[in-house]
């Protein structure tokens, strides 16, 4: 029986980690900021909740302490450069630091697809430029244990805040202004990435393995946008009519989002993210590095998106973007 930190345990992609971990006969321990925000976890057995600071260095060392691995699921998606900063560089720091002096030996950390370690800085957006520091340190600071760097695109599956808010808003409102149209991704399967974490704690050798994470078919937004409708059924299957606007109607509309309150369903530096192509790039390590064959999205969305879209998706990402199963 192995012994696993699991940091970012609670949200949408850790609640299918912790399950996954646990069922393979891992002990798991989550970190959380409220033990309240665990409540998609807490039923799992062999698996304890442990309400803290995970940015407080002392407690993240303590808790670390007999761990055989650790997995960092944490990030925020909107915030000012100080908040990037602190969830995406010097957490990893920290996390580097405390799994050196716990001799801990493994350490999944998931990023982003578009990440860099090559010129961070020319990225277009806070969030990327923040991932790729992130990884940065955590390359430096990692040489004495073996560690996987996943790079996901962005992620489907029941309970989503991506299809599921595409598939709301266009129940709510009779067309869709959609800045970004043809900004490409490539979906992956929340089950995909999180089988990729366990096979990512379970593969033998060291080192650093940074593997992308996509599924097998790319989409424009408009493409995504539309299909998310036409599988939830909006008006009976045809959607609402989705146009294009242009990048500075896209940034106004970002900057209203942004004063609304709670967090904004697009904001400029998620615009900006767009800029950078969300697919795999050629001869990258993906998923079939670690065995898996990735899902395809229509058959899984369209079983979860005809349970019927409602407007509690919105609500979720109102309250401050986290993503619940
Ligand atoms: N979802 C996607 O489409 C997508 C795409 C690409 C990459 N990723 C990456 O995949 C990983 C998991 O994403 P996810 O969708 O599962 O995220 P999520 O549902 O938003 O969960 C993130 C977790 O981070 C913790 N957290 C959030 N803000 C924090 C803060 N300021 N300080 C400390 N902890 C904080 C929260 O835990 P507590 O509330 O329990 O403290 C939360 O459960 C992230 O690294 C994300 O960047 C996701």
């Amino acid at each position: 029986m192995k012994n696993v930190l699991i940091l970012g345990g609670t949200g949408f992609v850790g609640s299918h980690v912790c399950e996954k971990l646990v069922r393979a006969g891992w002990t798991v321990t989550v970190a959380t900021r409220r033990r309240s925000n665990a409540r998609n976890v807490m039923h799992l057995p062999s698996l304890t909740i442990q309400e803290l600071d995970v940015h407080d260095e002392a407690a993240l060392g303590r808790i670390a302490h007999g761990q055989d691995a650790v997995v960092n699921l944490v990030a925020i998606l909107h915030g000012t450069q100080a908040a990037f900063d602190k969830v995406h560089v010097e957490l990893p720091q920290k996390i580097a630091n405390v799994c050196s002096r716990a001799e801990v030996g493994r350490l999944v950390h998931v990023s982003a697809l578009g990440a860099t370690t090559q010129n961070p800085g020319s990225l277009p957006s806070m969030y990327l430029r923040s991932k790729s520091m992130g990884e940065v340190v955590l390359l430096a600071g990692c040489s004495q244990l073996a560690l996987t760097v996943l790079r996901p695109s962005v992620i489907f599956g029941q309970g989503d805040q991506f299809l599921n808010v595409f598939a709301s808003l266009q129940k709510l409102f009779p067309f869709m202004p959609l800045a970004g149209a043809g900004a490409r991704f490539q979906p992956v399967w929340v089950e995909d990435v999180a089988t990729a974490v366990v096979k990512a704690l379970e593969r033998g050798g060291s080192g650093v393995q940074t593997l992308e994470a996509c599924g097998p078919e790319v989409f424009t937004l408009k493409q995504l946008v539309e299909l998310s409708a036409n599988l939830a059924g909006i008006n009976r299957g045809h959607g609402r009519p989705v146009f294009a606007i242009p990048r500075w109607a896209g940034d106004l509309q970002a900057r209203m989002m942004e004063l609304m309150p709670g967090a904004p369903l697009m904001s400029r530096d998620n615009l900006a993210s767009m800029e950078v192509p969300n697919v795999a790039t050629p001869g990258k390590p993906g998923l079939s590095a670690l065995g898996i064959q990735a899902a395809a999205l229509r058959p899984i969305a369209a079983d979860y998106l005809t349970q019927g879209a409602s407007w509690h998706a919105l609500l979720g990402v109102r309250r401050g973007g986290q993503r619940k199963t």
